[in-house]
């Protein structure tokens, strides 16, 4: 079989052989009473991790972003989120369907708006004719706009315009560990001016299922509810939450190595004639860029041809994830095939 470098996502990467042996010997009980020792100590370490309260073992992101959604609003409520959220684009309409709310988009800058870009689109809470805004929503590291970070000023910034308007914030931190190693931002710092966080286990960290959602106690208790309205309240769940609990404590830090592999496959990228890329998004661990002259359709099946594997980004680009299943030779080798395809 054809051996591919696979850098379509960063959650394609499977359980290493420690991670399967913790697996293995998780002790375990029923989750839906709360008795599965593993779940709850991955809950309780995730919570001081972020500095919250408390938290909640989900079975992915999208659950992670809409238990929290659901939680904070009522139907006929306005979440403001960026254009290019993940919750707007990749959730399957869920936020009207499961909770009859709408989105209030805004237009960031590489995926990062600003207080002063909100401001206009808050509704004011006299207009009964309008949505009520409700939730102001920040993804950190931004996907779409390929893996930017949010900066700890700006946030608080924003936050400061929820709290004179009386609105929850909401972050999707699917990658906000990626957002702490590279901007050396706690991750407790972020999570400090949201009231809610969902963040996934299953991304850079290498866990192979789930999420967690963290914020007060009395949050916790509600979205409780909710996950087992949605169908997300498991059993013997510590067999999956103990990779969870050993993503959190081992491969936090060594994600500096996949934002340096992603510097090197975009120095490689910006140096081809035929290749565009803006440099500035690059700060993390995802890459997007463009063929000037070649559809995407070819792109994507000459890299392939040559054994790696690179998805469709936004709006015909292509994008390249940095992940813990790829290593610097391959990275190298990466390199090695774009400069063959698009070289010339
Ligand atoms: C920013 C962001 N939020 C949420 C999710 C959803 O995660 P999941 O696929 O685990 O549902 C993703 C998935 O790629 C994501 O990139």
């Amino acid at each position: 079989m054809k051996q591919f470098i696979d850098l379509r996502s960063d959650t394609i990467t499977k359980p290493t052989e420690a991670m399967r042996k913790v697996m293995y010997e998780a002790e375990v009980g029923d989750d839906v009473y709360k008795e599965d020792p593993t779940a709850n100590e991955l809950e309780r370490y995730a919570a001081e991790l972020l500095g919250k309260e408390a938290a909640l073992y989900v079975t992915s992101g999208v659950m992670g972003n809409q238990i929290c959604l659901n939680v904070l609003t009522q139907p006929g409520d306005e979440v403001i989120c960026e254009k290019d959220a993940h919750i707007f684009q990749y959730e399957s309409g869920s936020p009207a369907w499961l909770s009859g709310i709408q989105m209030g988009l805004v237009e960031g800058v590489r995926g990062v708006f600003t207080a002063e870009q909100i401001k206009p689109y808050i509704r004011p809470a006299s207009a009964y004719y309008m949505a009520r805004t409700k939730v102001i929503e920040i993804e950190n590291t931004h996907n779409r706009a390929g893996g930017t970070i949010n900066p700890i000023e700006n946030i608080k910034a924003i936050n400061a315009l929820a709290k004179e308007n009386s609105l929850y914030m909401h972050l999707d931190g699917a990658r906000i560990w990626n957002a702490s190693v590279a901007s050396g931002v706690e991750v407790k710092e972020y999570a400090k001016y949201f009231d809610s966080v969902s963040c996934c286990l299953s991304k850079g960290l290498g866990a192979p299922i789930g999420s967690i959602i963290a914020g007060s106690k009395d949050f916790i208790k509600q979205a409780f509810r909710v996950r087992k309205a949605l169908g997300g309240g498991m059993r013997q769940v510590g067999i999956i939450a103990s990779a969870g609990l050993y993503a959190l404590k081992n491969n936090i830090s060594r994600l500096s190595e996949d934002h340096e592999k992603a510097k090197m496959l975009a120095a490689t990228i910006n140096k081809l004639e035929s290749l565009e890329i803006d440099m500035e998004r690059v700060q993390t661990n995802i890459l997007i860029f463009k063929a000037k002259n070649m559809s995407l359709e070819d792109a994507l099946a000459r890299t392939k041809e040559k054994g790696l594997l690179l998805s469709e980004g936004t709006v015909g680009s292509m994008r390249a994830v940095i992940h813990m299943d790829v290593s610097f030779e391959q990275t190298e080798k990466a390199c090695k095939i774009l400069e063959e395809v698009f070289g010339k």
